[in-house]
């Protein structure tokens, strides 16, 4: 296949642009604005028999209608993608994961393509610690965040899509993904990277907020074999039955790296901050045969902690800012 891939130089796209060129026959077509959360170092490599770069913008319908009309389907990550930039700021997150992904979707109407839309676990809310309940796909939403409530608008619209225009597409809602080349305003970069630079991890609230780590090899698979396999206009989650603490990441992580494991602070919560999150993830491994390959957390957490070690010119330019941003909101 001929793949159009929005977002394709931010963390989970990029991954997931080499490992379909260096494991699958798919081409590659990649569509991102390459806004703060893009990186052009991420795609470097690439052999260009194989792949090609258009910045622009997901919200440009004319753009956009160009790339799907010459493509055979269409899998769509472009997002702002931080909860706590979308409490300082929700404009960007109306425009591109609202506005983009219809733009997205209207194109894909007009030309009849495969379309794959790429979500999160936070569409459905938040689960007390201590809730054996899981979410489902069937779940009804309720997002915590402008953030998440974009996403939730956005696998809305590609419903609507499907059931309106009966267009052929899948939808997956992910658990927290972690690996090389995640932005360092996210937790576990942020805290690897502070580390590195002799700043101590900054843990919010308590620290007692859940999350499920899915290693983001594992969450591509998953997006291949519904993009390849999976039943038009379903919905699956995606999750690693790992749910950790913020508190036991942090402690793994200063672990990892040769700290003492309470050389943390504790700073201010975010606002509306989600405390769990769990996915039920059965329909995938049933229908589509798909698991984690990383079952091991601390073994993945080691291997992303020595891509950051190997990597600095990727994330070194950025740091300052980052924190001086985190610091003026007392995080
Ligand atoms: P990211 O922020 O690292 O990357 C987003 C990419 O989209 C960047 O390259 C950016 O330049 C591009 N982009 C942003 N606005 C654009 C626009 N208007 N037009 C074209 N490109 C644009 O995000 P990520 O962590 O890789 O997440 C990818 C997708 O996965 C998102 O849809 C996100 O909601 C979803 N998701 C992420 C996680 C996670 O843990 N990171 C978990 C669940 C779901
Ligand atoms: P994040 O990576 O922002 O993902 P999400 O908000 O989508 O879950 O944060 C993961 C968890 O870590 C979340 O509970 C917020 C928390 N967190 C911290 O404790 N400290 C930090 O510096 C950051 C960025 C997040």
């Amino acid at each position: 296949m001929r793949l159009v891939v929005t977002g394709g130089a931010g963390f989970i796209g990029s991954n997931f642009v080499h490992q379909v060129v260096e494991g699958t026959d798919h081409d590659v077509v990649v569509i991102d604005r390459l806004t703060y959360a893009g990186n052009i170092a991420s795609l470097a490599g690439l052999p260009a028999s194989r792949f090609r770069l258009v910045q622009g913008d997901i919200c440009d319908a004319a753009l956009m209608d160009a790339l799907v009309a010459d493509c055979d389907a269409v899998v769509h990550f472009a997002a702002e993608s931080h909860n706590d930039n979308s409490i300082g700021d929700p404009g960007p997150f109306i425009q591109t994961n609202l506005v983009g992904t219809f733009q997205v979707l209207e194109a894909v109407r007009r030309h009849s393509k495969r379309l794959h839309h790429v979500s999160t676990d936070e569409v459905y809310g938040d689960l007390a610690l201590d809730d054996p309940a899981k979410f489902t796909p069937d779940t009804p939403y309720n997002p915590s965040s402008p953030y998440s409530a974009s996403k939730a608008g956005s696998n809305m619209l590609v419903r609507a899509w499907v059931r309106t225009y009966g267009l052929n597409a899948t939808i997956s809602n992910c658990s927290n993904n972690y690996g090389p080349r995640q932005h360092i305003e996210k937790f576990i970069p942020r805290q690897i990277t502070n580390v590195l630079v002799g700043r101590r991890p900054k843990l919010y609230g308590s620290g007692a907020n859940v999350r499920d780590w899915l290693h983001v090899e594992d969450h591509n698979l998953a997006v291949l074999a519904i993009l390849e396999r999976g039943r038009p206009g379903q919905t699956y989650l995606v999750g690693a039955d790992g749910e950790l603490t913020n508190r036991q990441v942090v402690e793994a992580i200063l672990l990892e790296m040769g700290q003492p494991p309470d050389a943390y602070d504790l700073v201010r919560d975010r606002p509306g901050h989600d405390l769990r999150y769990a996915s039920d993830w059965s329909k995938l491994r049933e229908e589509l045969g798909w698991r984690p390959i990383y079952r091991d957390f601390r073994q993945g957490l080691r291997a992303t902690i020595d891509w950051y070690r190997s990597n600095e010119a990727w994330w070194r330019p950025q740091k300052a800012a980052v924190e001086a941003k985190y610091e003026a909101s007392a995080q």
